[in-house]
C-alpha cells in the first residue's frame, strides 16, 4: 500500500515525481504530498484526493520549479483518515520522509518523542518515524547514523525516502519487507516503489534489500548495510515496456488487461512446454518433489487465492493429491501442520502481499517446500520462496485482477499435468494431449469469449440498476462464482454474494426476491439439471436469473431471463473462458454505474499491511 517516489538529478523534480505518482496511484490514492528543495529549505505540498489534485495544488503554487531533488508519496491510509494533515511527507524543517508500510511500535516511539519535546500535529504512524529520524539526527549529526539508529529502534515495515535539509543534493532511503528500488539514469536517479514509477526515464535499477540503506546523488548509488558497510547488489534491467504500463487507447486499464489475457497466457506457457509436455526444468522444479508431495496447500489472498481454489479442483481430480486452499491472512490461526513432503504454493500477482509473504515465512519456517507463482519479476514473495514460476502477465494497473487471474489458473493447470504425468495418473499421450488442448486452443477460446463483450454488455445492462446480487454454482462453477462476485463487489460497490447452489435451500434462499437477482454458472454439463433445478427454486421467489452456460446447453434460453454462453471447449479448462466471462460482467456493470473502474474506492492494487 502507498506508494513512494523520488527523483534527484537535471530535470523538474516535481514533474518527474507527479509522473511517479500517477503510474504508483494503483497502490493507493487517499491522498498524495510532495517535497523538495526550493529557496535553500525544502518545501511541502499535500492534498486529500487523487494525485491530480496534488497536481493543481502544485500549479498554483509554481510546481517547486527549479527544484532537482524531492520525494513524492500517494497514501492508502492506515492510521489516521485520508485528509491534508494526514497526508505524506512528514516530518519538519530539517527532515521530511514519505513512507510506505506500517511502524507498528509508532505508541510508545510517540510518548518517548512527545517526552524529548516533539509535537505531532497528525494521526500517523509516519510521523512518528519521521521525528524519531530527526532526533536521532540531531544527537549524531550524521544522517546515516541517524537512518541506521532508526531501523534498529522501528518495528515493522517500511520503505522510507528521506530528505535532509543539511544535505540538497542527496536522496536517502531505508527499507525493511516493502518494496523499494532504486532507478539508475544518466545524470539522474530515482527511488521508487516499484520500476513502473520510473520507466519512462530507466530501465536500470537495484532493488534495495531489508534493513538496507540507500545515498543517492544525481550521479552515483550507495547501498550499505544497517552498519553502513557498502554493498554491490546487481543491477537489474526491467522487461517491460512503457507501453505496456500505459492504457494504449482503451477507456481503462482493466479492459485492456482483459484483451491482453490471451497473449498472456500463450507467453505464460509457452517457455515451460517442450515437445508438447509441461516442462518447468527451466525453474529448476525439481520432477521428485512433484512426484513425492504427500499434499499441496495455496496460500494467497483474494483473486489469487480463488485461482488456488480452481487448482485444488484441477489437481485433486487429475493427480488424487489431497489440496488444502488456505486464506493467507487466516493461515497462522489455523495452526498448519506441515512438513518437508508437503508443497505450499503460495499465489500472488504483485508478490508483495503482506499476508501471503508471512504465512509463506510460516511455511518455511514448518520445514515444508514452498513455491511462488507470481507476476512481479524480483517481488519479495518470487525472492524468498525455496522457487519461483513467474507468470508472464506484465504490469497489471487496475487493481481488480483479471488477466493475473487467467495466466495463474492456466500456468496451475500446465503444473497439474506435470505432476499427473510424473505421478503416473495420466499417460504420456494423455499428457500431451491436455497440454496441447491449454496451450494451443485456449488462448484462441479466450478471444472468442471477448468477442462476444457485447452480449456480455448486453447482460450487465439489465443488472446494473440493482443493489444486491447472488452468483451460484457447483463445483468449479462455485469457484469461479467467488471469483465473478469479487470483481463485481470491488468495482461496481453492488453487494454480492457467491453461493454454493445446492447450499441455498439450507437458509440463504430466504434472502432471494424480486429485488435479487442470480448469475448461475452452469458450465459443468454434469451439473447442469441440478443447477437447473436450482434456477426453478430461485426463479419461483421473483429472482431475474442470468445463466452463464456451455453453448447448446439444453433449453438454456428457456430456463433462464438472459443467458451468456462460453465458446465450445474442453470442460477441464472451462474455467478459463468463464473467469473472461465474469470480468468482462463485471466491467460493464461498473460502466454503467459510472463507477472509477481502474481505482476503485478504499482499495489499493498492492496491499503491503496484514
Ligand atoms: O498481488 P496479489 O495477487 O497477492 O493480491 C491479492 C489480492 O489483494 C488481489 O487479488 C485482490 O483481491 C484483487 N484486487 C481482486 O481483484
Amino acid at each position: 500500500m502507498c506508494g513512494i517516489t523520488g527523483y534527484i538529478g537535471r530535470n523538474e523534480a516535481a514533474e518527474v515525481i507527479l509522473e511517479g505518482l500517477h503510474a504508483l496511484e494503483y497502490r493507493g490514492y487517499d491522498s498524495a504530498g510532495i517535497a523538495a528543495f526550493e529557496n535553500g529549505g525544502i518545501s511541502v505540498l499535500k492534498s486529500v484526493g487523487k494525485v491530480a489534485a496534488l497536481e493543481e495544488k502544485l500549479a498554483a503554487h509554481g510546481n517547486f520549479a527549479g527544484a532537482h531533488c524531492g520525494i513524492g508519496h500517494t497514501r492508502w491510509a492506515t492510521h489516521g483518515a485520508p485528509s491534508d494533515i494526514n497526508s505524506h511527507p512528514h516530518g519538519n524543517e530539517r527532515i521530511q520522509i514519505v513512507h510506505n508500510g506500517i511502524i507498528e511500535n509508532y505508541a510508545p516511539l510517540r510518548a518517548m518523542l512527545i517526552e524529548k519535546g516533539y509535537d505531532f500535529v497528525s494521526e500517523t504512524d509516519t510521523e512518528v518515524a519521521a521525528k524519531l529520524i530527526d532526533l536521532r539526527y540531531g544527537e549524531s549529526g550524521d544522517p546515516l547514523d541517524a537512518l541506521a539508529a532508526a531501523m534498529r529502534e522501528i518495528v515493522g515495515s517500511y520503505a522510507i525516502g528521506v530528505l535532509f535539509a543539511d544535505y540538497p543534493d542527496k536522496l536517502f532511503a531505508i527499507k525493511k519487507d516493502n518494496p523499494l528500488i532504486v532507478g539508475v539514469g544518466e545524470g539522474e536517479n530515482f527511488i521508487a516503489s516499484d520500476i513502473a514509477a520510473v520507466l519512462r526515464h530507466t530501465k536500470n535499477y537495484y532493488q534495495l534489500g531489508d534493513l538496507e540503506m540507500a545515498v543517492i546523488s544525481a550521479s552515483s548509488v550507495q547501498i550499505m548495510d544497517i552498519d553502513k558497510r557498502p554493498l554491490h547488489p546487481e543491477l537489474q534491467t526491467a522487461t517491460w515496456s512503457i507501453e505496456a504500463a500505459e492504457r494504449g487507447g482503451y477507456p481503462h486499464f482493466m479492459i485492456k488487461e482483459i484483451n491482453e489475457e490471451p497473449s498472456a497466457v500463450e507467453k505464460t506457457l509457452h517457455p515451460r512446454i517442450a515437445g508438447m509436455l509441461p516442462d518447468f526444468s527451466g525453474e529448476k522444479l525439481s520432477d521428485e518433489r512433484l512426484r513425492s508431495a504427500k499434499s499441496v496447500t495455496f496460500v494467497a489472498c483474494g483473486t489469487a487465492m480463488h485461482a488456488g481454489l480452481v487448482g485444488k479442483a484441477a489437481i485433486e481430480s487429475l493427480c488424487r493429491v489431497p489440496v488444502k486452499v488456505e486464506i493467507a491472512s487466516e493461515f497462522r490461526y489455523n495452526n498448519p501442520i506441515l512438513t518437508p513432503d508437503d508443497l505450499v504454493i503460495i499465489i500472488s500477482q504483485s508478490g508483495e502481499t503482506a499476508d501471503s509473504l508471512a504465512a509463506l515465512r510460516l511455511a518455511k519456517s514448518l520445514g515444508a517446500y514452498t513455491l511462488g507463482i507470481v507476476n512481479v519479476i524480483g517481488s519479495t514473495i518470487a525472492r524468498e520462496a525455496d522457487n519461483v514460476i513467474y507468470t508472464w502477465a506484465g504490469p497489471e494497473i487496475s487493481v481488480a485482477s483479471t488477466k493475473a487471474y487467467t495466466v495463474q489458473i492456466s500456468l496451475i493447470y500446465l503444473l497439474t499435468i506435470r505432476m499427473a504425468l510424473l505421478r503416473g495418473n495420466i499417460s504420456e499421450a494423455e499428457a500431451r494431449a491436455y497440454t496441447e488442448t491449454l496451450y494451443r486452443e485456449m488462448p484462441e477460446i479466450i478471444r472468442k469469449t471477448i468477442a462476444t463483450e457485447a452480449d456480455i454488455k448486453a447482460a450487465a445492462l439489465k443488472f446494473a440498476d440493482y443493489e444486491d446480487l447472488f452468483f451460484i454454482g457447483r463445483g468449479v462453477d462455485y469457484y469461479l462464482s467467488m471469483e465473478g462476485s469479487l470483481k463485481l463487489k470491488e468495482i461496481s460497490y453492488i453487494h454480492s454474494e457467491a453461493y454454493a447452489a445446492g447450499e441455498l435451500k439450507h437458509g440463504t434462499i430466504s434472502l432471494i426476491t424480486e429485488q435479487m437477482p442470480v448469475v448461475a454458472l452452469a458450465t459443468d454439463e454434469a451439473l447442469y439439471e441440478k443447477m437447473i433445478s436450482n434456477i426453478r427454486e430461485v426463479k419461483a421467489r421473483g429472482a431475474k436469473v442470468l445463466l452463464v452456460t456451455r453453448e447448446g446447453a439444453k433449453d438454456a434460453a428457456a430456463e433462464a431471463e438472459c443467458v451468456l454462453y462460453i465458446p465450445p471447449c474442453d470442460p477441464f479448462f472451462a474455467a478459463i473462458p468463464l473467469a473472461t466471462v465474469l470480468q468482462l460482467f463485471a466491467y460493464h456493470v461498473a460502466a454503467a454505474r459510472g463507477c472509477d473502474i481502474d481505482k476503485p474506492r478504499n482499495l489499493a492494487k498492492s496491499v503491503t499491511v496484514e
